[in-house]
């Protein structure tokens, strides 16, 4: 995976995973800031299946959560060290970075989301970068103090003899402070949906339940992340499991990590319940599949809804063919939610 850019963003990586899963994280960048949460889950670990349990041998244990924000505060900036001074100016330059992460050998690695940060220095500011992993492998990235060579991003390249990064400072401690995480998933692209399209004025008093069932032939699915709201509480569950619930209260979005999709056909569903005034659902869902790609899928006039929400709803076997779909009650931003839900940090 090569990322270029110089904006801070996230992005999620689904590795192929030898026996023992190693992350090639590849980092072609003039200076770099890195988050690495790897989710990693006991396993019999052999390639192709630590995410399904299609195969015998193999069973994927972890588990839906909340999703924890990257946090910066273990983080260095890092660089090649061609200035001995910490923070000190460096030549204009284009320098690849590399970090293998060794997951444990009891363990496959799921999914990973990493969080880059990286621009070229501004007045006397040097090039500068930023690498972290939370789980606490060697803080070393190797790099040799020249152009990227070909193919110096194949997780293949052998970089042994590659310079450890110079450490630049941590985030208290640098010239360039600590930079802001960008949100988890965004909801600009999601509907507001109810069973009426006037909820956002008022709905009955009345839980609801709504069905999205993403079915992907040619690929294998391996993780999601959820960012959910309702207006004014819901529980929500993939695959017939619950995952968690939330509630008006602050007027917060959730977002949770779901490790263990299936591989072709993932269920998501949704009790949500007005207890006064206005009504709204939304959500923002990232899929991971296997071969790196990845797929948003929005609330939309495209989710089911049922004006009961009767027992079994949330099983991928129940049948929601005759249920109607759900009502578009408006785009994020209107009112009375405005654009000012707060959504955690990734
Ligand atoms: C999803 O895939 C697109 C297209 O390859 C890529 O630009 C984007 O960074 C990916 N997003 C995430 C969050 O992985
Ligand atoms: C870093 O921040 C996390 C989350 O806020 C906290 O749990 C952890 O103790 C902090 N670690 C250090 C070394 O300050
Ligand atoms: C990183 O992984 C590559 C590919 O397996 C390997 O050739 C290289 O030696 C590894 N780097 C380090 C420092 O272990
Ligand atoms: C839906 O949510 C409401 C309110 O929390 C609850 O009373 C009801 O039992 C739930 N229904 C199902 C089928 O889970």
């Amino acid at each position: 995976m090569v990322l270029t850019g110089e904006e801070f963003r996230p992005f999620s990586l689904r590795p192929q995973l030898p026996d023992c899963p190693r992350i090639a994280v590849i980092l072609p960048f003039v200076g770099l800031f890195a988050a690495v949460i790897v989710v990693a889950t006991p396993s019999i670990c052999t390639r192709e299946q630590s995410f399904a349990d299609s195969t015998p041998g193999c069973k994927n244990t972890a588990t839906p959560h909340v999703f924890e924000p990257a946090f910066l505060n273990v983080s260095k900036w890092i660089w090649t060290g061609e200035n001995p001074t910490p923070g000190g100016n460096n030549i204009i330059s284009t320098r690849p970075l590399r970090k293998n992460i060794t997951t444990p050998c009891d363990k496959c690695a799921v999914c990973a989301t990493i969080v880059v940060a990286s621009r070229h220095g501004h007045n006397s500011n040097p090039l500068h970068g930023w690498y972290k992993c939370n789980l606490h492998y060697r803080p070393v990235v190797e790099n040799p103090r020249s152009p990227p060579p070909t193919n110096f991003q194949l997780a293949s390249t052998d970089d042994s003899s590659w310079a450890f990064a110079a450490i630049q400072g941590t985030f208290q401690n640098s010239v360039w402070g600590q930079p802001t995480l960008p949100p988890v998933l965004p909801l600009s692209g999601s509907k507001w949906i109810w069973t009426s399209n006037t909820a956002n004025t008022g709905a009955a008093v009345a839980s609801r339940a709504f069905r999205k069932t993403i079915n992907q032939c040619a690929k294998v699915a391996v993780c999601a992340t959820v960012l959910i709201f309702a207006d004014d509480h819901y529980t929500l569950y993939v695959n017939g499991a619950s995952v968690g619930s939330g509630s008006f209260a602050g007027g917060a979005a959730i977002a949770y990590t779901i490790p263990n999709l299936l591989p072709t056909l993932n269920t998501f569903a949704v009790n949500a319940t007005n207890d006064v005034g206005s009504a709204g659902l939304i959500a923002t869902i990232l899929v991971t599949y296997q071969d790196g790609s990845n797929e948003t899928v929005v609330t939309d006039g495209s989710w089911k809804a049922s004006l009961t929400v009767p027992q079994g709803f949330e099983s991928p076997t129940f049948d929601d063919s005759d249920w109607p779909n759900a009502n578009v009650v408006g785009a994020y931003g209107i009112a009375p939610w405005g654009t000012g839900l707060a959504i955690p940090s990734a």
